[in-house]
C-alpha cells in the first residue's frame, strides 16, 4: 500500500515506535528528523552511496539480533534511495526475510526509487550487483520531507521526474502547463508530480516486476547516456542530472526513428530546465564509457531506449562511433 500525504509524521512515528519495528536511517536524516525516532529501535548508516554496501546490511543485521529482532520484525527504512535499497535488501535476508516498510525522504526516492521492490547494494565500485526483489509491505511518502532537501537533490528527483514525463501522458500534460512551477519546487507542484510518477512506476513495474518481459527497461530513458556522463564527469552532479543531460543526448541520437513533434516537445523541455546549466565532456570518450557499461552494451553496441511516443518505446542499439558522432552533432545544434 502506498499513502502520499503532505506530511505523515505522526503515522511515521507511530510506525517507528510500534514493537516489531527496526527503524534504519542515515546520519543526515537522522540529525534533521531525530525526534521521529524516540522510542524506536534503530540503526545509523553513514550518508550517501559510498555506504550502500554488504558491510552496511551486516551491520544493520548484527544491530537487528542485538536489539532482540526475528522473523516478526519489520524494517523500517526512513531515508533516500540509498537508505531504501540497503535496509530493504537487509529486510530481504535478515532470517530469510522479514517484512519492511518504505519511507522515502529524497524526491529521488518518493518519485522513483520508493516504487517497484528493487532492492540492494553495490561491489567494488559496481552499482546493484548484490540484490533482492523486495516489496514493501507499505510505503509511507511524506512530502514533508522535501522541505529540507539541498537544491542538488532537489534536481536529481527532477531529472527523473522529467524522464517519466517523456513516457507517460497525464505527466507531460501535466509538464506541458505547470513546469515552471515544479522547477521552483512549489510544493503543489510536486506532490502532483510525486503522485503522477507512482501511480506511472507502479503501472510498469505491475506489468513486468521481475524484469522479464523488458517492459521495466522503458524506465532507462535517458539513462545509457546518463550513466555514461556520470562515469566520465565523475559523479560531481546529482544523478538525476546526469539523466537530464542523457535525455537530450539520447533524443537526438533517436531522433530520426522519433515522432518529430514529441522530439520538439522533449527537446524543448531539456532546454528550459537545463538552461543556464553546463557539462563539459569529451564525446570520445563519453561512447566509450556507455559501451563499457556491461548493462547496456553487448556484441559492441550500446542499448538505449527511444522514446518514439508518449506510449511508444522501443530499444535501439548503437556503435560507439555512432554515439560519439551524435554526441558531437547534438553539441553543436544546441551551443552545449
Ligand atoms: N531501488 C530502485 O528501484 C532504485 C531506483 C532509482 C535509484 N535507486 C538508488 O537510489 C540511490 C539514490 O537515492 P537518493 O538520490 O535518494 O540518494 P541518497 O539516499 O544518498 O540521498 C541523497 C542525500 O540526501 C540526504 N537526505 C535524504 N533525505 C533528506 C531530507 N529529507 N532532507 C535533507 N537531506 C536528505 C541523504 O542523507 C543524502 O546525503 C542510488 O543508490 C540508486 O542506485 C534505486
Ligand atoms: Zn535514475
Amino acid at each position: 500500500m502506498i499513502t502520499i500525504e503532505p506530511d505523515q509524521s505522526d503515522v511515521i512515528a507511530e510506525t517507528l515506535a510500534s514493537p516489531n519495528a527496526f527503524a534504519v536511517t542515515d546520519a543526515n536524516v537522522y540529525t534533521l528528523y531525530g525526534p521521529l525516532f524516540k522510542g524506536a529501535k534503530y540503526y545509523v548508516t553513514g550518508a550517501g552511496e559510498n555506504y550502500k554496501t554488504l558491510d552496511a546490511v551486516e551491520a544493520v543485521c548484527k544491530k537487528m539480533l542485538e536489539s532482540g529482532c526475528g522473523r516478526a520484525s519489520r524494517v523500517v527504512a526512513v531515508g533516500g534511495g540509498v537508505v531504501g535499497d540497503t535496509a530493504g535488501f537487509a529486510a530481504a535476508v535478515f532470517m530469510r526475510g522479514v517484512e519492511w516498510v518504505n519511507v522515502p525522504t529524497t524526491l529521488l526516492a518518493q518519485v522513483d526509487s520508493g516504487v517497484g521492490g528493487k532492492t540492494g547494494v553495490n561491489l567494488g565500485g559496481y552499482k546493484n550487483i548484490i540484490g533482492a526483489f523486495h516489496n514493501p509491505q507499505s510505503v509511507i511518502v511524506s512530502l514533508n520531507f522535501l522541505k529540507t532537501l539541498p537544491g542538488r537533490e532537489r534536481l536529481c528527483g527532477l531529472g527523473e521526474i522529467i524522464k517519466t514525463a517523456f513516457l507517460d501522458g497525464g505527466l507531460n500534460a501535466f509538464i506541458d502547463a505547470e513546469l515552471s512551477a515544479l522547477m521552483s519546487f512549489e510544493p503543489s507542484a510536486l506532490e502532483k508530480a510525486v503522485r503522477l510518477c507512482i501511480a506511472f512506476k507502479q503501472k510498469i513495474v505491475g506489468e513486468d516486476f521481475r524484469e522479464t518481459t523488458g517492459r521495466r527497461k522503458i524506465l532507462n530513458l535517458g539513462h545509457t547516456v546518463g550513466h555514461a556522463l556520470e562515469t566520465v564527469d565523475c559523479h560531481r552532479l546529482s544523478h538525476g542530472e546526469y539523466v537530464l543531460w542523457g535525455l537530450l543526448y539520447e533524443a537526438f541520437l533517436t531522433k530520426d526513428y522519433i515522432n518529430p513533434l514529441h522530439y520538439l516537445k522533449m527537446t524543448t523541455t531539456l532546454r528550459r530546465v537545463l538552461k543556464g546549466k553546463k557539462l563539459v565532456f569529451d564525446a570520445r570518450e563519453a561512447a566509450a564509457a556507455a559501451l563499457a557499461d556491461k548493462k547496456n552494451a553487448a556484441d559492441g553496441r550500446v542499448s538505449v531506449i527511444a522514446s518514439r511516443d508518449i506510449d511508444s518505446q522501443k530499444e535501439m542499439t548503437f556503435t560507439v562511433r555512432e554515439i560519439e558522432e551524435s554526441m558531437t552533432l547534438c553539441k553543436k545544434e544546441f551551443g552545449l
